[in-house]
């Protein structure tokens, strides 16, 4: 159902991949909404996504860039102003990648170039964001920007590997860039931190079946599907949300405060019977 709670707001949204990425999920609920908005993602996305189909159904236009380069993010944000007709109310960074985690390489055995592109990618880009935007005076008073970030941020989760420090770094930049941009500009940066979901970076993660029934287990309301990520992104870009800033919401069913459940309990039990039968 929708309630129109971004008529006439306008939008930029990255890292649309194909129809699990919550990004597109985000997109598709923004426009049901009532929100306009372009898409952007690097070329490589578009060749092997299906970004096409989603610019289509939203009636959208894509502008290819990578979201580590100044240049590009420049022209995203210039070409989204022409596109729309003036400055954007939201801004969605839905953006990470690690070549360490997709090699399988061990925290304690880190390729330290592909840690760098790690933080550039999954972190940097959404500081270069707000510094572009904000140097462009790109964002109109009271917009929202938000970014997804993870768990691992801040308790440590097997297999989770360098991308744990990017988004650390990732909500410490919302926080930062969150005091300027609010004291100056009324604008908002918030990261919200989502269950794991079965996505293409998402998958990528070692051991994430189990780890996705194991949040699930633990989870007094289960894991947040992208669809639910996509329904409480659309309140942080609307006036409903006004004056939560520079915050990290999880959006988890409830994983983040707990430590066992009655569910992962009895599951713990039935394995330690197990092993005691061998
Ligand atoms: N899937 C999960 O379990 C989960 C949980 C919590 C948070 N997140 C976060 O959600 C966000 C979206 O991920 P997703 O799970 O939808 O996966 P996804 O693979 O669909 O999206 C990742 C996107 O990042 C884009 N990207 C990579 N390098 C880029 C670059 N240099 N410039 C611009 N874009 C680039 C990819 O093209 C892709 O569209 C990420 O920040 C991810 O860490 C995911």
């Amino acid at each position: 159902m929708a309630y129109n709670l971004l008529k006439g707001k306008k939008g930029i949204i990255f890292g649309a991949l194909d129809d699990r990425s919550i990004a597109w999920k985000i997109a598709t609920r923004a426009f049901d909404e009532g929100g306009r908005f372009t898409l952007s993602n690097t070329p490589v996305a578009l060749r092997f996504g299906e970004l096409d189909q989603l610019a289509k159904s939203c009636e959208a236009e894509i502008i290819l860039a990578d979201a580590t380069k100044i240049s590009d993010i420049e022209k995203v944000f210039k070409r989204s102003m022409e596109i729309l007709g003036g400055k954007v109310d939201f801004i969605l960074h839905s953006i990470a990648m690690s070549m360490n985690v997709r090699k399988h390489r061990e925290y304690d055995d880190l390729d330290y170039d592909y840690f760098q592109r790690t933080i550039d990618i999954s972190a940097l880009s959404f500081h270069k964001m707000l510094q572009v935007a904000k140097k462009m005076d790109a964002i109109n008073n009271w917009g929202s920007v938000l970014a997804l970030s993870y768990i691992a941020s801040q308790r440590t989760l097997v297999g989770y590997n360098d991308m744990a420090d990017a988004k650390a770094l990732l909500e410490s930049i919302a926080r930062s860039f969150g005091y300027i941009y609010g004291r100056e500009k009324q604008i908002r940066i918030n990261t919200l931190s989502q269950s794991p979901t079965r996505t293409t970076a998402g998958s990528a993660v070692k051991g994430v079946d189990g780890l996705i029934d194991f949040t699930d287990k633990m989870s007094p309301l289960g894991n947040a599907t992208a669809d639910e990520c996509a329904d409480f992104s659309i309140v942080m870009f609307s006036d409903l949300s006004r004056k939560i800033t520079m915050q990290n919401i999880y959006h988890d069913g409830g994983f983040s405060s707990m430590a066992m459940s009655l569910k992962a309990m009895n599951q713990y039990n039935k394995c330690l019977d197990e092993e005691e039968k061998l």
